[in-house]
């Protein structure tokens, strides 16, 4: 097919009909836009459930908005808005009283439904004229999820996971400064391994050789297979609109305690320019297995709390100031993919990359992001996606 201009077109008609091609940008998850719209259908991981006692409130910032995260005396989770009704003071800043919060400026309490219940220095009647902002939140594998869209929220929870004995172990949480889809996918690019994570050997298994890719969508997201030649199939799950289900290699010191964890892979939007990884891995263990794997953890929680956070590392290796293969670190498959997934800039340049055959898995994942978030912006239904069924799970493939 020839698709060279039409050299009877004028420039300006060209500019015209260039003009009504919908073009989205498919990074940006700010809210009102195709990119915010898509993402706030669906669930989101917003926070590590040990990281919010009872009778805290900690403020957080997803996709470009803020709100407040507080954790009342019943041990329930509550999203409200950041600010308070009245005059804007930061609500985190304030006091969890039972299942309540009080604003730290003028007194002005609400309840975990957003209902005003006290004024002190006002008129009766005038609180319940006044409410706040509240979000469906829910916890599940060892994180707080809230939704932000409109309407009733889709089935909670989001996907399931494995259903056998096991330990559910929450990880560190990386705050890592680029935008969420350069990791999501990054997770969609099983030959990376090979390459970037072979210094420190820790995904030596899964580096013999090069898988062949293909992906596959689903009704839940996105499914892809890595071929070995061996003819071994590597299946790995990528829920939508932002978590990925793969089996990995253990950490540091965790090789011989535990096999190989399946992990449940949230990369959460901060803002454009930078989003947080929350991880949880189900690791297959019964009896004295778990307390060999307690230990073991302990120990690696231990040096990981002495070590240098993944993030400073990684920032430290994309300014130049450690040769990448010499690199040692608890967490080192995580300081590797930091570096290279928010080396790619701060919101990647997609215009003037070269795609390949193996990154089919990804451009897969574009290919269905586009095409809804071009449906969104020229007004029309986007796809209704549906709850992941509980028998297709990933594969560790060698
Ligand atoms: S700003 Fe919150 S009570 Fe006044
Ligand atoms: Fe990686």
């Amino acid at each position: 097919m020839n698709i060279a201009p039409n050299p009877s077109m004028t420039k300006a008609a060209r500019s015209v009909k260039k003009s009504k091609r919908v073009e989205v940008d498919i990074a940006t998850t700010k809210p009102g836009t195709p990119g915010g719209v898509f993402m706030r259908q669906f669930w989101i991981c917003a926070h590590r459930s040990e990281d919010l006692p009872a009778g805290r409130a900690r403020p957080i910032r997803i996709m470009s908005e803020n709100f407040t995260l507080y954790r009342g005396a019943s041990g329930k989770a509550h999203c409200i808005d950041a600010q308070c009704p009245h005059r804007l003071a930061m609500m985190h800043l304030g006091w969890v009283e039972g299942d309540d919060i009080r604003c730290v400026y003028h007194g002005w309490k609400f309840d975990g439904s957003g209902r005003c219940v006290e004024q002190p220095a006002e008129e009766a009647g005038f609180a319940r004229k006044v409410r706040i902002g509240t979000w469906p939140c829910e916890e599940y594998l060892g994180m707080i999820w809230v939704y932000l869209g409109e309407g009733a929220p889709p089935q909670f929870p989001p996907f399931p996971h494995r259903a056998t004995p096991g330990i559910i172990q929450t990880w560190n949480v990386e705050h890592v400064p680029c935008n969420y889809l350069q990791s999501f996918e990054n997770s969609m690019d099983e030959v990376h391994v090979a390459f970037t994570h072979a210094p420190g050997g820790s995904h030596a298994n899964l580096s013999r050789d090069l898988p062949v890719i293909a992906a596959r969508e689903e009704d839940w997201g996105l499914m892809r297979f890595g071929t070995r030649k061996t003819g071994k199939v590597r299946q790995s799950l990528h829920y939508a609109p932002n978590v990925t289900r793969v089996i990995v290699p253990p950490v540091a010191g965790m090789e011989n305690v535990g096999g190989w964890p399946e992990i449940y892979f949230s990369f959460t939007p901060v803002d454009d320019e930078n989003h947080i990884w929350y991880i949880t891995s189900h690791i297959e263990a019964q009896g004295e297995a778990i307390e060999a794997y307690r230990r073991q953890h302990a120990k690696y929680s231990k040096e990981l709390a002495e070590a240098r956070t993944s993030v400073a590392y990684a920032k430290e290796l994309m300014a130049g100031q450690h040769y990448y293969a010499d690199v040692r670190h608890p967490d080192l498959a995580i300081v590797q993919d930091i570096a290279v997934q928010a080396g790619q800039g701060r919101v990647a340049d997609r215009q003037h990359e070269h795609l390949g055959r193996s990154d089919a898995g990804l451009i897969a994942w574009r290919r269905i992001l586009t095409r809804e978030l071009k449906l969104i912006a020229a007004g029309k239904k986007p796809k209704k996606w549906k709850p992941p069924p509980a028998d297709v799970v990933p594969t560790l493939g060698f």
